[in-house]
């Protein structure tokens, strides 16, 4: 078994990162951040969705390399692969074998109404069956290793519903299978505004990317959209993004601080944006260099890879050969 259970109740958390881009700010503080600190409270099973990144078809070595960079992430954020299981989605293909049986039970009706087919209906001509399927993937990648929490943030939590609906259907159509897995979603992170105050999400091109250049986070941090308010204007605070995100990372008295130049006027949102620029560098500059370090030495990288998915593969085998078993396959 991978996890010393000797220090962690036999609870089980997974979540996982969609192979599609960078690691912005709203990835960390939403899903990796608490992921990260329970890992030595839960068996934690933590990967790289690499299927679900073929949704935005990518070319081949673009899906490689942000496959390995979020696995790098992970690394540098603090994954202690001795006890979490760190891997990438496509090592355990038993997780296709669960989405076809899942897809078999799930109405297209249910599909349908999913926030990431909407918004894929809203924008494109042609909508591929991977995104209208992707919540059963997504489900499939959740209940094979038996999940029970998966810390997400708010844009996943119909896909956590969805999850817990097919779980039901299958555990009364089959008997008890499936443990229904609770989505871990912390109100403060919930939905970190981007630079253009809408969510911060890869497909709308706002991030702030943990790992990017200085100079590319220099631009993203300056770039942020703020009102037009004068340096010696008065601010609020709470309306202006630059704050909200520096609360987010800055300990209480600094944000407080913060708020109080910007109410009281004769303190611009450029400062703001260097006050926001200084703290990112000081706060994840340690990860940032072991997230290089990563990125330098793939060989290490892909080992670490192919040990957990060794150990992942191994429980998603013991849950297949059950599903297998009730429902007669
Ligand atoms: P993805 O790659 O879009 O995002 C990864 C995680 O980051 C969270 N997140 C945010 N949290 C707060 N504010 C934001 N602005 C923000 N943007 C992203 C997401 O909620 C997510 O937790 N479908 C998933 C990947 C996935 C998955 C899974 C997750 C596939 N299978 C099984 C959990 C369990 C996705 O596309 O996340």
């Amino acid at each position: 078994m991978a996890a010393d259970s000797s220090s962690q109740n036999s609870k089980i958390l997974l979540t996982g990162i969609r192979a599609s881009g960078d690691i912005h700010l709203g990835n960390y503080l939403g899903a990796m951040r608490q992921a990260l600190q329970l890992q030595t409270k839960y068996q934690s099973y933590l990967f790289i969705a690499n299927f679900h990144g073929l949704t935005t078809t990518p070319k081949a070595e673009e899906l490689r390399k942000h496959t390995r960079s979020i696995a790098a992430a992970w690394l540098a954020a603090g994954v202690d692969t001795k006890k979490t299981v760190l891997w990438k989605q496509s090592d355990v293909p038993e997780v296709l074998e669960l989405a076809q049986v899942l897809t078999c039970l799930t109405s297209v009706g249910l599909l349908e109404r999913a926030h990431s087919y909407k918004d894929a209906l809203a924008k494109e001509k042609i909508i591929k069956a991977g995104i209208l399927f992707y919540p059963v993937l997504m489900a499939a990648d959740i209940l094979l290793y038996n999940s029970d929490f998966v810390p997400v943030g708010k844009d996943q939590a119909q896909h956590l519903e969805m999850t817990r609906d097919m779980a039901t259907y299958f555990n009364e159509t089959y008997g008890t299978t499936f443990t229904l897995p609770e989505a871990l979603i912390l109100e403060d992170v919930a939905t970190i505004p981007g630079t253009d105050g809408r969510k911060m999400s890869k497909s709308y091109n706002n991030g702030i990317d943990l790992f990017a250049s200085e100079a590319e986070l220099k631009k993203q941090i300056m770039g942020i959209k703020t009102d037009s308010k004068g340096l010696d204007d008065p601010k609020v605070a709470e309306e202006c993004v630059v704050y909200q995100i520096f609360k987010l990372i800055a300990g209480k008295s600094e944000s407080d601080e913060m708020k109080r130049k910007l109410e009281a006027g004769g303190y611009g949102y450029g400062d703001a944006k260097k006050a926001l620029l200084a703290k990112f560098l000081e706060d994840f500059g340690a990860m940032r260099k072991e997230y290089d370090r990563w990125m330098k030495d793939t060989a290490a990288l892909d080992q670490e890879l192919a040990r957990g998915a060794v150990q992942a593969r191994e429980k998603a085998t013991k849950m297949i050969k059950r599903v297998r078993e009730v429902v007669g396959l």
